[in-house]
């Protein structure tokens, strides 16, 4: 995730003005109003419903007195009487479906429940880290528009007295540790370890990143806590069908999901579907075969370490893998600002310059419409998928890839694997 925050640098620097903001809300159904027909119009149905908004509103009204049962039972000593007749975890009927909502084609997040009664918030699902952490309710205005975790409201938190500070690249965020019950998809972490944020950095304000907060998905080997990451501690309560979780990512609204538990095998052809083991467990990192274009292995890259991470947007990779790729592309610019380097190719030619990448015996494409990042301001170069970073000898698989495939991290078998769309 510390690359995260680079990668969110340029898309902001270089795609930032020509290409206008979607609106997020709009994907966010609970947000949305179903219309109502006039009398003058009802009769001709010249209006019609969306279900999208319907099922956003049935889903705003479980959240609804949820909180209110619990703020009930807060405010009186005793449960709300109506409360044994409401399923307050009916997060369990929905089997480990996740959906998740893409801003910017930038960063994917989701909902999970923290606590007793249970809150909902909505995180970035990063499998390029380990820690979970939300802005906290003693966080200032650094933290106006995101939902605040007030642990003194929670009947089982526990503050484990343990300050933290993680840094991403621009953006920090500090705070306490605390262990509390966290509900995704359905399934719940008893006593997950998650950082209460009293300090959030500008990169972080709801302005800039939506969601309330971030979940790492990946090892326990590079949590900066002193806890189980998320997935660990999901796996460890038994209660998984599968220790695996599945992706997909899609910049079209509602196509994106993430099942913890299991795979969604109706968004994937099972047949292809191919596992790279992980070679050092801490992040998911296992080795890239090679990087092709039109057929040609462009960079035979046999040992090449790559990390499989959900939280970084782009490729990135190091310069001299970077610049063998590009090296042949007629009108390939590098830019390059410190120790990071990014390529603009002319829009006429760009989509026919993608890359093909290859994990164990399976070579997948990269589709123009995740690579071509779009037009700089006078829409004569494009932005291109892969960038550079001089400071890594290794690559990171970001979005630019991952949106083209369903990923699957099977935790158990400590192996990545990815399939054909279907
Ligand atoms: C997950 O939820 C989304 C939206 O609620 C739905 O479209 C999708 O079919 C669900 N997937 C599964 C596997 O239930
Ligand atoms: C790059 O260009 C050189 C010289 O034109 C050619 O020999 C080589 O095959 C090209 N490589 C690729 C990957 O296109
Ligand atoms: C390149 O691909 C993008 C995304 O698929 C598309 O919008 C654009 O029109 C294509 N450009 C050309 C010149 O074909
Ligand atoms: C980085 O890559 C170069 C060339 O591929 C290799 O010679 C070097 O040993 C690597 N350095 C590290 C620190 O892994």
């Amino acid at each position: 995730m510390k690359f995260t925050a680079i990668c969110t640098l340029f898309v902001v620097a270089v795609v930032g003005s020509p290409t206008p903001p979607p609106n997020i809300h709009s994907n966010m159904g609970h947000t949305k109003r179903i219309p109502l027909n006039s009398r003058s119009t009802a009769g001709n149905y010249s209006k019609v419903f969306d279900p999208k908004a319907v099922w956003g509103q049935l889903g705003f009204v479980h959240h609804k007195y949820s909180a209110t049962m619990g703020a009930y039972q807060r405010n009186t000593g005793s449960p709300h009487p109506l409360s044994s007749r409401f399923d307050v975890h009916s997060v369990a009927k929905r089997n480990g479906n996740v959906s998740l909502v893409n801003y910017k084609s930038d960063l994917w997040y989701g909902e999970i429940e923290v606590g007793t009664p249970p809150k909902t918030f909505t995180v970035v699902f990063d499998t390029g880290s380990s820690d979970l952490f939300l802005p906290s309710t003693e966080c200032g205005v650094a933290c106006d528009g995101h939902t605040a975790y007030d642990p003194a409201a929670s009947s089982f938190s526990k503050d484990s007295g343990q300050p933290f500070v993680l840094t991403y690249g621009a953006g920090e965020t500090a705070g306490e540790e605390y262990v509390d019950d966290v509900f995704v998809g359905g399934y719940e972490a008893d006593d997950q370890t998650l950082g209460a944020a009293w300090i959030y950095s500008p990169e972080f304000s709801k302005d800039n990143f939506p969601p309330d907060g971030l979940s790492g998905l990946a090892f326990r080997e590079i949590s900066e806590f002193e806890g189980s990451p998320l997935f660990q501690t999901l796996d460890e309560s038994g209660k998984l069908p599968q220790s695996v979780i599945g992706f997909k990512l899609s910049t079209t609204p509602g196509d994106s999901e993430m099942v913890v538990g299991g795979t969604n095998t109706d968004l994937y052809h099972s047949d292809t579907l191919t596992y790279v083991p992980v070679t050092k467990k801490g992040y998911w990192q296992v080795k890239l075969g090679a990087i092709s274009r039109l057929g040609q292995e462009v960079i035979e890259s046999q040992a090449a370490d790559a990390i499989i991470d959900t939280g970084t947007t782009f490729v990135i990779t190091s310069y001299s893998i970077a610049q063998s790729y590009y090296a042949n592309i007629s009108g390939a610019t590098a830019h390059t600002e410190g120790d990071d380097t990014y390529w603009t190719i002319p829009c006429d030619t760009i989509n026919s310059t993608v890359p093909t990448f290859t994990f164990g015996t399976r070579a997948f494409k990269v589709s123009t419409e995740t690579y071509n990042l779009g037009p700089d301001v006078d829409y004569a170069d494009c932005l291109a998928g892969i960038a550079a970073s001089a400071e890594m000898n290794f690559t990171i698989v970001g979005d630019v890839f991952l949106q083209n495939v369903y990923s699957v991290f099977d935790y158990a078998n400590t192996r990545v694997g990815f399939a054909e769309l279907a």
